[in-house]
């Protein structure tokens, strides 16, 4: 395996605790060996691990993650002029959100270099699954959070899985720019942010799985970016596949910031060689971002893609997270729900076959849904009362 930086070309082996390039300071990814796609990709078994032959490990710590749902949505694709609607469920994960994925492989290489502890920063996502991952392998877990910001049942996850936990009197990026500083001095601490490539390399499996579904890569995939770890994954996956020859040409990627935590979107449309938003703020807590570490790589993915980025308000979030829920059955949490709202308000009528990256599980946020139109009301405990409630 090489690590490869995707700015300055700079290449050197594989090494478990490299993660930017030494010249010019970007985050690097890992490059399987070339005979790992000579051997034309022989898949075996279920989940992320069926991928291992394109894997920087061969096993890990497993609770059964990947191999979630792609459920079409025949009732919003209908709404929004899309013949083929398709969301992909990660909130079907163990934990319940695609950051599973990247665990299982992030905590193998912990193990592998013998490392007592793994960290991360986190909006609570990635706190709740390396909490879950760290707890499978026996080691310990060090999360900063932002203060008072992350949704209550990813808390509850990592309380639960018996995480050690700082709460940080800052937002993420205060956090982030902590646990880096802090893995850099801590050489028995193995940092497990989206800024270790080989986390990444997990997160891929999502686009191979989509690919083996359909039999083809859709048209585009919609998601929503935060550090913007996972478009860059999804982007890497799609053209690994293509290497393979399972595949034969690539979707556009369409990346998805809330209006209030936008630095993406905005140095896409600066041309701008930096990307940060001051005070990030939105209801989708998980995105809650202003200083994404993968900017570089998701600005690549989109243009190379020829996809594009867009924001939604946090009532479009709002709105969406319910019609997906009210109107499929799939109930999502606010930053998943990101791709939806874009699809609605930007019209991608004939776009093809579309796929939704739906993040996070809604159970995540459960306080958020009391901003929804609710149908509830308390009633007499007797027949009449109820039975007005029966649509005629
Ligand atoms: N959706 C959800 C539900 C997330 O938790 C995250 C990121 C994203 C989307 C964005 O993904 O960062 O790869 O662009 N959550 C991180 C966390 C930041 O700490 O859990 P990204």
């Amino acid at each position: 395996m090489t690590l490869h930086c995707i700015s300055c070309d700079h290449r050197q082996p594989h090494d478990p605790l490299t993660f930017v390039c030494p010249r010019c300071g970007t985050p690097l990814e890992v490059l399987p060996d070339p005979e790992a796609f000579a051997r034309g990709g022989s898949f075996e078994g279920r989940g992320v691990w069926r991928y291992r032959a394109l894997l920087p490990a061969g096993r890990g710590p497993t609770l059964g993650e990947g191999d979630t749902g792609l459920h079409r949505c025949e009732r919003l694709g209908l709404e929004f002029g899309l013949s083929t609607l398709y969301v992909k469920n990660e909130g079907e994960n163990p934990t319940g959100s695609f950051k599973d994925r990247g665990m299982t492989v992030g905590v193998a290489l912990a193990l592998g270099i013998g490392a007592r502890a793994v960290a991360c920063a986190s909006t609570g996502n990635t706190a709740a699954s390396m909490a879950a991952y760290a707890a499978r392998a026996g080691i310990e877990a060090i999360v900063l959070v932002p203060a008072g910001k992350v949704a209550s049942g990813k808390l509850s996850q990592t309380v639960a899985c018996g995480a050690t936990i700082a709460h940080v009197e800052g937002d993420f990026d205060d956090a982030m720019r902590l646990v880096v500083e802090l893995a850099a001095r801590e050489r028995s601490l193995y940092l497990l942010n989206s800024i270790n490539p080989n986390r990444l390399e997990g997160q891929k499996t999502l686009a191979f799985e989509v690919c083996e579904t359909l039999g083809s890569a859709p048209d585009v995939v919609v998601l929503p970016m935060g550090n913007a770890g996972n478009i860059s994954a999804l982007w890497k996956g799609f053209k690994e596949f293509q290497l393979l020859g399972r595949i034969e040409r690539l979707p556009r990627m369409i990346g998805v910031q809330a209006e209030g935590a936008a630095p993406i979107v905005r140095a896409l449309g600066d041309g701008a060689d930096a990307c940060r938003v001051e005070r990030p703020e939105t209801i989708a807590t998980a995105i809650r971002i202003g200083a994404p570490v993968n900017w570089k790589k998701a600005v690549a993915a989109i243009r190379e893609s020829g996809g594009e980025a867009g924001t939604v308000t946090d009532a479009e979030i709002l709105a969406a997270q319910h019609d997906l829920a009210a109107r499929e059955g799939l109930f999502v949490e606010p930053a998943s729900a990101a791709p939806i709202a874009y699809l609605r308000k930007r019209g991608l009528e004939g776009a093809g076959t579309v796929v939704c990256i739906a993040t996070g599980h809604g159970l995540k946020d459960p306080e958020v849904v009391s901003r929804h139109p609710a149908r509830e009301t308390r009633v007499a405990p007797g027949l009449e009362a109820l039975r007005e409630l029966i649509p005629r």
